[in-house]
């Protein structure tokens, strides 16, 4: 599959599509490059980077990192600055391979360094594949989750579904938690989808997880080229995220991404059943959990609720959370402090 968008750029999605980097990069002829690679990626995946940019004459520097701790400004300014030492350009590129932390963060130093620089993203976990790598946002951590960082267009998005043969089962799972929200939030069909093929897709070889793959980016492209800025429809591809966001960061970032956003589906779900008579929160949670993710709250309800009102939705110190209204449709909503309370509670293990 091949997607030409104005705003989530040039999407190349295939089984072994790695081989066709070289090609791509001479298509965009960066003068330079710096590469933020994963610590987590086998070093032949980036060996084939690397041959890549010298089989298309692109001088380049490699700085490997990796997980949520990249993404902080000490980490961009470190890329800045190997930027500069390099002497690179705008008309040089910054080079994500790895995880969501590590593509959000070459999007936000792509955007950044001296008002922009060609970006190319090459996903290696299946969040980053599905979700991450699409729609041109990017992002730092500071007090709160992604609190600064930018809109910006990636020029090639290369993604190969056989670089997450080397993916730990518990970060697929976390990447279809990704799939089930965006299944519940805009696309009852891949929620259909996922339902049939179940653990089954936990297995990185499996056929149906490239087709799981394509519905979800597509969907995700779609949504995002009506609202790129994210005041509109897209801000329901943030369902379970109120929640999500809160867990990580009262877990100190130890509880993952997907799991968070897991756990903060099933929440959004039940506040929306009391709300506003969502039928399918069940169907939705034995779904996760079948998918082997966390469906209770292994942290204080109470810490998570306050650290819920610091989400971008909620403005003034008032909560608001993205709900589904019915599959395939979701709204913001202002949400009592005390309802969130009582679904929490009922929810901690
Ligand atoms: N910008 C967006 O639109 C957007 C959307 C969703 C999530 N995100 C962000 O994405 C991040 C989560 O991404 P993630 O779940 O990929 O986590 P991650 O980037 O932390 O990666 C998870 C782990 O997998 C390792 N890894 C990466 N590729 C691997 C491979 N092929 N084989 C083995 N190990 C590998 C990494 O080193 C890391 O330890 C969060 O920071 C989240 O905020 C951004």
């Amino acid at each position: 599959m091949e997607i030409e968008d104005p705003i989530s750029g040039r999407i190349v999605l295939r089984r072994g599509s790695l081989a066709d980097l070289a090609r791509e990069i001479e298509k965009l002829s960066p003068q330079g490059a710096l590469v933020l690679a994963d610590r987590g990626i086998e070093d032949s995946w980036l060996s084939h980077v690397e041959r890549a940019l010298d089989g298309a004459g692109v001088e380049h520097v490699v700085m490997r990192m990796g997980g949520e701790s990249c993404k902080s400004l000490e980490w961009a300014k470190a890329a800045w600055e190997a930027m500069a030492d390099m002497g690179l350009g705008r008309k040089s590129a910054t080079v994500g391979v790895g995880g969501g932390a590590v593509c959000d963060l070459a999007g936000f130093v792509a955007s950044t360094y001296m008002r922009g620089t060609l970006l190319a993203l090459v996903p290696t976990t299946l969040l980053a594949q599905v979700d991450a790598s699409i729609g041109g946002k990017n992002g730092v951590n500071l007090t709160g989750k992604n609190l600064v960082g930018t809109f910006y267009r990636p020029d090639l998005v290369l993604i190969d579904p056989d670089t997450l043969s080397t993916l730990p089962r518990e970060e697929m799972a976390s990447g279809l938690a990704e799939v089930v929200k965006c299944g519940v939030a805009c696309d009852p069909p891949l929620l259909s989808l996922v339902e049939s093929v179940g653990a089954g897709l936990l297995d990185p070889s499996r056929e149906e997880l490239d087709l799981v793959i394509q519905r979800a980016v597509a969907a995700k492209v779609s949504v995002v080229r009506r609202d790129w800025r994210d005041l509109g429809p897209r801000m329901r591809l943030n369902l379970g995220h109120t929640v999500g966001h809160a867990i990580e960061a009262v877990s100190g970032y130890s509880i993952r991404h997907g799991h968070a956003v897991a756990i903060g589906l099933v929440a959004a779900c039940r506040v929306a059943e009391r709300l506003l008579g969502f039928e399918h929160a069940e169907r939705v949670e034995r779904l996760l959990a079948r998918l082997g993710l966390p469906t209770g709250l292994p942290l204080p309800p109470g810490e998570v609720v306050r650290a819920a009102l610091l989400d971008k939705k909620s403005w003034l110190g008032r909560l608001a959370m993205v709900l589904p209204e019915d599959l395939g449709s979701a709204t913001v909503r202002r949400v009592p402090e005390e309802v969130l309370l009582e679904v929490l509670e009922g929810m901690a293990n």
